[in-house]
């Protein structure tokens, strides 16, 4: 007798029915299982055949084929468990297969058939969804989890035994769920605020127009004058995430097997301080069994890339193309996924190992460290960040002042500059001014005639590539719409030259490559 069941295969960060479809016939007996499998799945035969039998379950000896279909797409983990048993039960008979057609199933089963819970499952649920499945039928680990999507009752299980009466009697079983609305409303981990940071008025500026305009952002300065404070508040100053943001950041960390039942969903926008030591792969995800990496568990938040020099060149260089595209690409044997990388890219370092340059009474580093320090950030990543910054050590006074503003009220101004350009992009395909290209700033940034005078007088200085004028342009753009000022003017632009000023003084061409 042939029968099915389904259940949802991962690629990226998106689910995809798979269908268990079991076969049993006269023949030698035997139970194989077929259809394009990594190693995790060919073992579920012994797996599933050994929990249905310590379920109780008793077969004549038959031959049992089971396939998982679409061939096409390579099945890993280990949540195809559930399905194939209930496939195998159904074709002996133990369970109307009319029963199971609008069921998914999840789950891994251990040897003594409990159910036990897997990763991804927001996602495939998700997506069971969207194919319009009635009921998700898994492990009471992964219950949180998938209470999350609305429009899709889910029964969870402990043991394989109970999956008859489940099935047969599903309305019964449906998880009743009224509590859970206030888990998806975006939140505020109000912990860590910016009235914590006293003085720092230029870098603070800094870091709001780099979020106001979704700029990426580099903060020098000695050790002990807030660098790893002022990042860590960053994410508190952007606009709440709305749902589509929480459920895109709630699926990365879902594959990534980062939810549990006391945490399971992601109402904040992340940050993501991955230390120097960081392998490639999982700064930027892939590897043989396929995960996202940190600039994508950051996606929609803060990758902090604290002392800076320290991360090879390397893995700075392969952030390059995520930070660009908004997306890593990960090609597979069988098709290509893609993993969101929408970050607000944060550095900090020191200037010079000892960390006091230019501060010559505390700093007697040699002029050739201080610059092969310097030049481990290469060229091309500093042209992908628009803003770099200085953090100064405070003074007396500084330290002593009152109480700075909060992240609430810095990020309703945020907020008000992130609607002007998403009006003004809503026909583009980009949002934020970070992301203009030269066609794009030609088209939006509309200069005063002082304007234009101050950056012609820059650019013939001949100490500004085009580069640089692009970027200028960029973040004066920000700066005008933080001003909510249609036309850039002449004290906009040169705002945007104080954060180049910076680099400059750090990084001259002369040793950068
Ligand atoms: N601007 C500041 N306001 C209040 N505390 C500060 C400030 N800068 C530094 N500190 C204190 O010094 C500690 C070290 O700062 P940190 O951010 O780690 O410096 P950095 O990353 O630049 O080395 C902080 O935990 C905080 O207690
Ligand atoms: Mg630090
Ligand atoms: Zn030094």
């Amino acid at each position: 007798m042939y029968s099915e069941a389904y259940s949802v295969a991962i690629m990226g960060i998106d689910g995809c029915i798979v269908r268990a479809e079991a076969d049993v016939s006269d023949g030698l007996p035997g139970f194989s299982l077929v259809g394009y499998l990594a190693g995790e799945v060919r073992e579920a035969k012994e797996r599933v055949w050994i929990a249905l039998k310590n379920s109780g379950f008793k077969f004549l000896p038959k031959k049992i084929t089971v396939n998982l279909s679409p061939a096409d797409i390579r099945k890993g983990g280990t949540s195809y468990d559930l399905s194939i048993s209930v496939a195998v039960l159904s074709a002996f008979g133990y369970i109307n297969p009319e029963d199971v057609l609008d069921c998914i199933f999840i789950g891994e089963l251990s040897l003594d058939g409990r159910v036990k819970g897997v990763s991804g499952v927001l996602p495939m649920v998700y997506a069971a969804m969207k194919e319009g499945f009635k009921y998700v039928i898994l492990s009471e680990d992964n219950q949180s989890e998938a209470e999350i999507v609305k429009g899709i009752n889910v029964i969870s299980i402990t043991r394989l035994d109970e999956i008859l009466d489940v099935v047969a009697n599903k309305a019964e079983f449906v998880i009743n769920r009224d509590s859970l609305n206030s888990l998806i409303n975006p939140s505020f981990k109000n912990k860590e605020d910016f009235s914590d940071v006293s003085g720092q008025l230029i870098a603070k500026r800094a870091v709001e127009v780099a979020v106001s305009g979704m700029h990426n952002i580099l903060m020098v300065g000695p050790p002990g004058s807030g660098k790893t404070m002022l990042a860590k508040r960053i994410p508190g100053i952007m606009p709440l995430p709305d749902f589509d943001e929480i459920m895109e950041i709630s699926k990365i960390y879902s594959v990534s097997g980062l939810l549990s039942d006391s945490n399971p969903i992601i109402n904040t926008r992340p940050f993501r301080a991955p230390h120097h030591t960081i392998t490639q792969t999982a700064l930027v995800g892939g590897g043989r069994f396929p995960k996202p990496g940190e600039i994508s568990l950051a996606n929609g938040g803060v990758l902090f890339l604290d002392e800076l020099p320290e991360f090879t060149r390397q893995s700075i260089e392969v952030l390059r193309q995520p930070l660009e595209d908004g997306f890593v690409n990960v090609s597979r044997l069988g098709g290509s996924f893609k993993y969101p990388s929408r970050i607000t890219l944060v550095g900090a370092m020191n200037p010079c190992p000892c960390g006091y340059y230019p501060d010559r009474k505390k700093c007697s580093c040699p002029q050739h460290t201080v610059n092969r320090y310097l030049s481990k950030v290469s060229r091309p990543m500093l042209d992908r960040i628009d803003i770099c910054t200085e953090t100064t050590l405070l003074n007396y006074d500084e330290i002593n002042r009152e109480e700075a503003e909060s992240s609430e009220d810095i990020r309703k101004r945020v907020e008000k500059a992130h609607t002007i350009q998403k009006e003004r992009y809503a026909k583009e395909d980009f949002s934020f001014n970070a992301h203009l290209n030269a066609k794009g700033i030609k088209k939006y940034c509309k200069l005063t005639k002082d304007a234009k005078a101050l950056i012609k007088t820059i650019f013939e200085s001949g100490t500004m590539s085009v580069r640089a004028h692009h970027k200028i342009l960029k973040v004066a753009r920000t700066v005008a719409d933080m001003d909510e000022k249609d036309v850039i003017d002449a004290t906009h632009v040169s705002e945007a030259v104080s954060y180049r000023s910076v680099d400059k003084k750090f990084w001259n061409q002369d040793f950068v490559n």
